[in-house]
């Protein structure tokens, strides 16, 4: 028996939330270990639709779930989204909900630094979420984070906000952006504190004792490894680390402790932001893609780009990522198709490669090398069985399996829990 950890594997989007809200009824506890509002995760269950940012997926089967100390929690939007959860019919107290009193917080300076220097980028922008994300973690690697514990010790809180603003302000003032003024931030954390502290707790003692007593953990990651600040398509990503190896660090656990990595890959890409995307379609299939799947982002509204799967981000994903198997969602999107592509190589400088480079310049410059797979005509929609899948269909599971090197054990074949195939349980798998 194994805990199980679950990542994105491409940019994101890639249907994460339902696939932990599936797995979630196998668990004891479920715990986010980095990212934070900037994830945007919508569960289907039946009539009910979920959308979380912040909340790990299990709070819809009412697990107990835990914001690890990985996670930069911006306090006014996880209050808003519990009250938009409850208001959905979900309970959600501190008997279910424990936040690590090690999180650091997002603040508003923040979201206004991410902003005002989005803005300065001009056409060279990221295409951040605008949630305060990268300066938040930059302030946590930089020692002058304010951490969920601070907001029960008033004087640690105001010399803390000094030396905050002193960084802060100068650098809005820079970029002609209004500044912060200290009272004002102080006494909005000080009436946020009562509503938030209740949660906090020492989660690392929470889910060593889950362990302890042999009960199952799901980590729940957000983004994905080809958004991680070391590994994906820098500098167009986010700014924590999303492999599986950040897992324990993020929830303050040993890294034995991570269990299986299932990588959550969508049946073919999207992106939202600027960055490289060597498979991208700009035709009425990507079109079609974008439509049928419904790729508008959760968090910003934005249009995700569209494209063809490709084999070769996701072989580097589950070598660095640490993926032991995968969860390939959307299939149903590809329906209809004539036929499929899938890239297997990448031509740069009148060269072929089978791997992305790491510079900017090059990312941008590569060309895709495709294979191309039959399509299928009938409706995948919905399938919750292996045998009742076209043949077609199985043809281009088996093929990525054997371009990724590791097996698909579990497919999604719509948003709907229900929806999902299982070939292999992710918790019974031993590792060897
Ligand atoms: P996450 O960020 O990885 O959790 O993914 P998102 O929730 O942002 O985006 C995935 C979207 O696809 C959501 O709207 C899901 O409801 C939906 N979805 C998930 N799996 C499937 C699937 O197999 N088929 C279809 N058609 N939609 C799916
Ligand atoms: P989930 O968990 C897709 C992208 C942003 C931007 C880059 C940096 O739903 O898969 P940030 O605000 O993190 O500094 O933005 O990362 N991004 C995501 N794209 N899904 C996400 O989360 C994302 N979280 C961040 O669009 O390109
Ligand atoms: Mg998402």
């Amino acid at each position: 028996m194994s805990n199980v950890t679950v990542i994105g594997v491409q940019w994101g989007d890639e249907g994460k939330g339902k696939i932990v809200d599936w797995l979630a009824s196998r668990a004891e506890v479920v715990v986010r270990f980095q990212g934070g509002h900037n994830a945007g995760h919508t569960l289907v269950v039946g009539e009910n639709i979920y959308k979380l940012s912040l909340l790990p997926s299990g709070i819809v089967s009412g697990k107990l779930c835990i914001i690890g100390n990985g996670v930069v929690v911006d306090p006014h939007a996880l209050l808003a989204e519990i009250a938009r959860v409850e208001d959905q019919g979900l309970k959600v107290t501190p008997d279910i909900l424990r936040i690590a009193e090690n999180a650091p917080l997002i603040l508003p300076v923040h979201v206004a630094l991410d902003c005002a220097r989005e803005a300065a980028r001009g056409t060279r922008q990221i295409g951040t979420t605008g949630r305060g994300i990268g300066p938040a973690y930059e302030d946590k690697v930089a020692r002058r984070a304010i951490r969920l514990c601070d907001l029960a010790e008033r004087k640690t809180l105001e010399w803390k906000l000094d030396e905050l603003l002193l960084h802060h302000n100068t650098l809005l003032a820079g970029l002609g952006a209004s500044t912060f003024e200290k009272e004002k931030l102080l006494s909005c954390l000080l009436e946020t504190a009562p509503k938030i502290l209740p949660f906090m707790a020492q989660t690392w003692d929470i889910l060593e004792n889950v362990n302890k007593r042999g009960k199952r953990i799901l980590f729940e990651g957000a983004q994905a490894v080809m958004l991680d600040v070391d590994h994906g398509t820098y500098p167009f990503v986010t700014s924590s680390n999303t492999v599986a190896a950040n897992a324990g660090v993020g929830a303050g656990l040993s890294p034995k402790s991570i269990g299986f990595v299932l990588g959550i890959v969508k049946a073919y890409c999207t992106r939202v932001g600027k960055g490289p995307f060597p498979t991208e379609l700009f035709d009425d299939i990507g079109r079609g893609l974008g439509e049928r799947g419904h790729e508008f982002g959760t968090v910003t509204g934005r249009s995700r780009r569209c494209g063809w799967f490709d084999a070769i981000l996701a072989r580097y994903a589950v070598r660095v990522g640490g993926i032991d198997g995968l969860a390939l969602t959307k299939l149903d999107v590809l329906d209809g198709l004539d036929e499929i592509k899938v890239c297997v190589g990448y031509e740069c400088d009148g060269q072929t490669i089978d791997r992305l480079p790491s510079a900017p310049a090059a990312q941008e410059r590569v060309r895709p090398v495709y294979e191309t797979l039959e399509g299928w005509k009938e409706t995948t929609h919905g399938i919750q069985r292996w045998d009742d899948l076209p043949m077609q269909a199985i043809h281009y599971v088996r093929r990525l399996e054997e371009l990724i090197g590791v097996p698909i054990i579990l497919l999604s074949t719509g948003a709907d829990r229900q929806d999902t195939i299982l070939k292999q349980d992710p918790f019974e798998t031993s590792l060897s």
